[in-house]
C-alpha cells in the first residue's frame, strides 16, 4: 500500500520520517521521493541482513540514514526531534519469507529458526523444545487464532521427547496430523505465524512503538501502521482511539477513513497484499 501511505503519510516535504519497518526499502524509496532537501528519513529495520540490500538510490542520499535495532529502541534514534511521520509495517518480508534458512515459511524445508535477527534470542527450535505444553497451547491459540492448538501442542510434547524438533518440516508434518487441509489456506499458516510471533516477541514491539510514537511525533505528526492480521489491528485501533495507553494525555484522529485496504490490482499483482489493514492517524494533541 505504498501509494495510500504516502498519500496520508507525508504531510510535510520538509520533515523527520522513521521507517520503522525497512525490509527491501520499498516505502522508503517512495517517502524519499517525496521529500525536499532538508527533509530527512531514518529507516530502522532488526534484521542484519538489510543493510546488504539498501536499494541504490538511498546507499548515497545523505537525507537517509539506516539503523539496525529493534522498533521498540526507536527513542533512541530520533536524536530528540519532532518526528513528523511514523510508518511500521508490521510482519516480515518477502525476502525473509523466501529465504529457507531462516524457517519462517512452512512451504520450504529448513531449520526452525523463525527470528528476524538470528543473533540474538530464542530460535523457534529452541522454545518448541523447550516450552511447557500449556505455553505451547496458549501461544498457537492466542496469537495463532489455531482451534486445534491443544491437539498440536500435545503432538508437540509427544514428539520432542523422542527426538528434539529441528525442522520446518517436522512442524508442518505435525500440524497436519492434527489440521484438516481445507480450502485454499495451509493448516500450518496459524501455527508458523503463532511461533514466529512469540520467538520475535512481536506483540511487545508493537505495543512499545505504539507509546514510543505517540511521544516522539509532534503535534500534526502522522503514524501509519500496516498490520495483517485481526489481533495487531485490534491493539493499533484501540491505541488510536486512546484504550490501553499509558500515555493518556496524547490524542490522536484517524485520517483516510476507519481504515484502508489494498486494491484489487495490488492484490493481484501481490497476493500476500490481501490481509493488509492500513491504519493512519494524526497526532491532535
Ligand atoms: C513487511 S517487512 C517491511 C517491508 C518494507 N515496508 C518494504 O517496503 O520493503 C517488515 C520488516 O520489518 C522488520 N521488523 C519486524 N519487526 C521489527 C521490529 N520489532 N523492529 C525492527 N524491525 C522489525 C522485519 O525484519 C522486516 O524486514
Amino acid at each position: 500500500m505504498v501509494k495510500e501511505v504516502l498519500t496520508y503519510l507525508v504531510n510535510d516535504k520538509s520533515g523527520i520520517y522513521m521507517d520503522c519497518t525497512f525490509g527491501a526499502g520499498g516505502h522508503s524509496q517512495e517517502i524519499m521521493k517525496n521529500l525536499e532537501e532538508n527533509g530527512k528519513l531514518i529507516g530502522v529495520d532488526r534484521d542484519p541482513d538489510v543493510k546488504n540490500k539498501i536499494p541504490v538510490s538511498l546507499r548515497n542520499d545523505e537525507r537517509f540514514s539506516l539503523v539496525k535495532d529493534r522498533f521498540s529502541n526507536i527513542q533512541y534514534h530520533a536524536k530528540n526531534a519532532s518526528i513528523d511521520g511514523i510508518l511500521v509495517d508490521l510482519g516480515i518480508s518477502s525476502t525473509q519469507l523466501d529465504n529457507l534458512e531462516r524457517g519462517f515459511s512452512f512451504q520450504f524445508q529448513g531449520p526452525l529458526d523463525m527470528r528476524m535477527d538470528q543473533s540474538e534470542g530464542m530460535s523457534a527450535e529452541q522454545w518448541i523444545n523447550t516450552a511447557s505444553r500449556k505455553e505451547i497451547e496458549k501461544v498457537l491459540w492466542e496469537l495463532g487464532e489455531e482451534r486445534a492448538s491443544r491437539k498440536i501442542a500435545k503432538i508437540i510434547c509427544e514428539k520432542r521427547v523422542k527426538q528434539p524438533i529441528a525442522s520446518t518440516e517436522e512442524l508442518v508434518d505435525i500440524v497436519l496430523s492434527c489440521v484438516p487441509r481445507r480450502g485454499k489456506k495451509h493448516p500450518a499458516t496459524n501455527t508458523f505465524r503463532a511461533i514466529r510471533m512469540q520467538v520475535n516477541e512481536e506483540m511487545e514491539e508493537l505495543n512499545s512503538v505504539l507509546e514510543s510514537a505517540s511521544y516522539l511525533l509532534r503535534v500534526g505528526g502522522r503514524l501509519a501502521i500496516i498490520s495483517f492480521h485481526s489481533i495487531e489491528d485490534r491493539v493499533v485501533k484501540r491505541f488510536i482511539q486512546g484504550k490501553d495507553r499509558i500515555a493518556s494525555s496524547v490524542s490522536f484522529k484517524t485520517i483516510g477513513g476507519k481504515h484502508v485496504k489494498p486494491s484489487r490490482e495490488e492484490e493481484k499483482v501481490n497476493p500476500r497484499s490481501r490481509s493488509a489493514i492500513l491504519r493512519v492517524a494524526e497526532k491532535v494533541a
